[in-house]
């Protein structure tokens, strides 16, 4: 996602920048730009793409002597990714660069609107520098506009402002979203979203906390909290190793982007529910009309998210869906009606198999969308509409935090359609949304859990094979457990929907041949868990993972007490990763880069 660097000081400030945006490459962007405040006089670059070009474009421009300067790598949320739509955005003497989401942009741009300021881009992001604009005029103390500002901000941000009203200072406040300060013996002072662009520069570092806003200057740090009452930053020693650091102390980036799930979803939710009604002001409600089939395309985790989503739509939107894995699709001629609306799903956008199918789709006339995590990939440029999960860069090849996504996203979309076609009376709808609200809660990593998980995963290390067992939109999380198990460990795992063990592959069950029962509480509690006594009664070893303690099971993992069957899912999905991972890390497996697989998969 979006990355922010800063610097305050006398040595080359644009070069420091642009070394900076470079270390946060990691987190995926698709555009990038810097401001610089030097003498009185800003120069601003941006550019679309990689970094080649803005540092192509700010090849003749030099720094020397003190200056002030802000840059930013932007992952598009709100706005396509373009060069007016990179930040930092312009008021009319002062920049700002933005991580995160302003809830409110939409009715603090028509204030600003209606008294006569002209808008550049369509990015939450620029009613900051207007609105600190507007209250300088009015206090004429940068200060003071500042934090007047900060106050009128709902939603999640990490800030940096530069004004020629204050040029020896930057001003920063931070909510929801991750913002330092880095310092040395130097006197100079560095910004950014994470460590990585300030190691090697500084000794000392100070993490903001929520609620935190203020400025700094070569001589001075304040910082005041919530409550305007000024603190001390509390600096630590600077850890020097970069990609410990990227990986926020975590063994693995798959460990990191589990444990980010929470954060990630709650971007996913953000700006997208309101209190009986789904918002996706990125999709047109005609999209539906004439529509009375859903045919959902993918492969792989993405495929499994397909299959949990035709579930939500038969249950809650009441619409015929059928599911397609992409490759198969391509070469098996299928019947294509125009009254189906055509859905593919990838977390990079460019699996080669998906990318044809949604061509066949669209040369066959259907109305297509695609559910995916990077804007401006091919699936995006090429289908009729687009919802983006807002996962941020996953590295770990083993997809978690994108699945997660994916799933937030059908599920909000499968009760949006429901309100378009009639299908949910209101009140169930407004229960849905405040479920929804609850899901960062649930996948938030609990440390009793993932120690139980560490020390239970010894005992799963051999045997003939692995069942992830589960009914209805539990038996894909099935799928998707066993999947991920595969993945890592080498191991051979099989998702199989529970009641169909009985048609055969019950035959295999003895002690060696290990059962992950999914079994929740909210949804066919005692189906699911006659399909497991049968299992336990044949003497296959089972761990079984639920709300409510069960006796037959070998092994038990309990989650936390959810009251809908989709925070099960969520808490379970929680589970399934965490046994993959520390399963694979016991191996001694290279849980980031498994053998013979790609993130990408650009070939047929
Ligand atoms: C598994 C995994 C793959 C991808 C599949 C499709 O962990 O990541 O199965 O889901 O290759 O990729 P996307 O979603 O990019 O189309």
């Amino acid at each position: 996602m979006c990355g922010i660097v800063g610097y305050l000081g006398k040595k080359n400030t644009k070069q420091i920048l642009l070394d900076g945006l470079k270390e946060l490459e990691y987190r995926g962007y698709d555009s990038a730009g810097i401001a610089v405040l030097q003498n009185g006089e800003f120069s601003n670059f941006k550019a679309v793409g990689k970094l080649v070009n803005l540092e192509e474009k700010t090849k003749d421009f030099k720094t020397d002597g003190f200056s002030v300067g802000i840059g930013h790598t932007r992952w598009a949320t709100h706005g396509k990714p373009t060069e007016l739509n990179a930040h930092p955005h312009l008021g009319e003497s002062s920049y700002v660069v933005h991580n995160g989401i302003i809830e409110n942009y939409a009715t603090l741009k028509k204030e600003l609107q209606s008294s006569g300021i002209t808008f550049l881009s369509q990015t939450d992001t620029e009613v900051i520098v207007h609105q600190f604009e507007k209250n300088l005029k009015i206090s004429n103390n940068p200060f003071e506009a500042f934090a007047k500002t900060v106050k009128e901000l709902h939603g999640a941000y990490a800030i940096l402002l530069v004004t020629k009203a204050e040029p020896n200072a930057i001003f920063f406040a931070k909510q929801g979203s991750p913002m330092l300060v880095g310092i040395n013996a130097e006197d100079e002072k560095y910004f950014a979203s994470s460590d990585t662009p300030i190691i090697g520069h500084c000794t000392n570092v100070n993490y903001f906390e929520d609620g935190d806003y203020g400025y700094i200057t070569s001589s001075e740090i304040a910082i005041f909290d919530k409550d305007k009452k000024r603190k001390e930053p509390k600096f630590l020693t600077l850890l020097q190793n970069k990609l410990s650091a990227q990986k926020n102390g975590f063994r693995f980036f798959m460990e990191k982007e589990i444990y980010e799930q929470s954060d990630v979803i709650s971007d996913t939710l953000m700006g997208r529910l309101s209190e009986n009604e789904i918002i996706f002001d990125e999709i047109d409600k005609t999209l539906f009309d004439g529509i009375s089939e859903i045919k959902l395309c993918a492969c792989g985790t993405s495929y499994h998210s397909a299959m949990s989503a035709s579930y939500l739509f038969e249950r809650y939107s009441r619409i015929k869906t059928s599911l397609e894995i992409a490759s198969e699709f391509r070469y098996r001629e299928p019947v294509m009606s125009s009254d189906t609306l055509f859905i593919v799903i990838s977390q990079s956008g460019e699996t080669a198999d998906t990318l044809e199918a949604l061509k066949m789709a669209k040369a066959s006339g259907l109305k297509t969308l695609v559910i995916c995590n990077v804007d401006n990939s091919s699936m995006v440029r090429l289908a009729d509409a687009t919802i983006l999960t807002r996962a941020g860069i996953e590295k770990g090849v083993a997809s978690t935090k994108a699945f997660a996504t994916q799933i937030t996203v059908f599920w909000m979309l499968s009760l949006y359609i429901a309100k378009l076609k009639n299908s949910l009376e209101d009140n169930k709808i407004a229960k849905q949304i405040s479920l929804l609200r609850e899901i960062p809660s649930h996948v938030k990593v609990n440390d009793d859990l993932h120690e139980r998980i560490k020390r239970l995963s010894k005992r799963y290390l051999h045997g003939h094979g692995f069942f992830f067992i589960g009914r209805d939109i539990f038996y894909p999380l099935a799928l998707e457990g066993a999947l991920k198990l595969k993945e890592i460990s080498y191991l051979h795992a099989e998702g199989y929907p529970s009641g169909e063990m009985k048609h055969g592959p019950i035959a295999l069950a003895d002690p060696e041949l290990f059962t992950i029962a999914l079994l929740p509480k909210h949804l066919h509690y005692e189906k699911s868990k006659s399909n497991v006594e049968e299992l336990s009664a044949r003497d296959s070893t089972i761990c079984a993972i639920s709300q409510i303690e069960f006796e037959k099971a070998d092994d038990f993992v309990q989650i936390s007490e959810c009251r809908d069957y989709m925070l099960e899912f969520f808490e379970m999905m929680i589970v399934v990763q965490l046994l993959s991972l520390e399963i694979s890390i016991r191996l001694g497996n290279d849980v980031d880069m498994p053998r013979n697989l790609a993130k990408s998969v650009t070939v047929e």
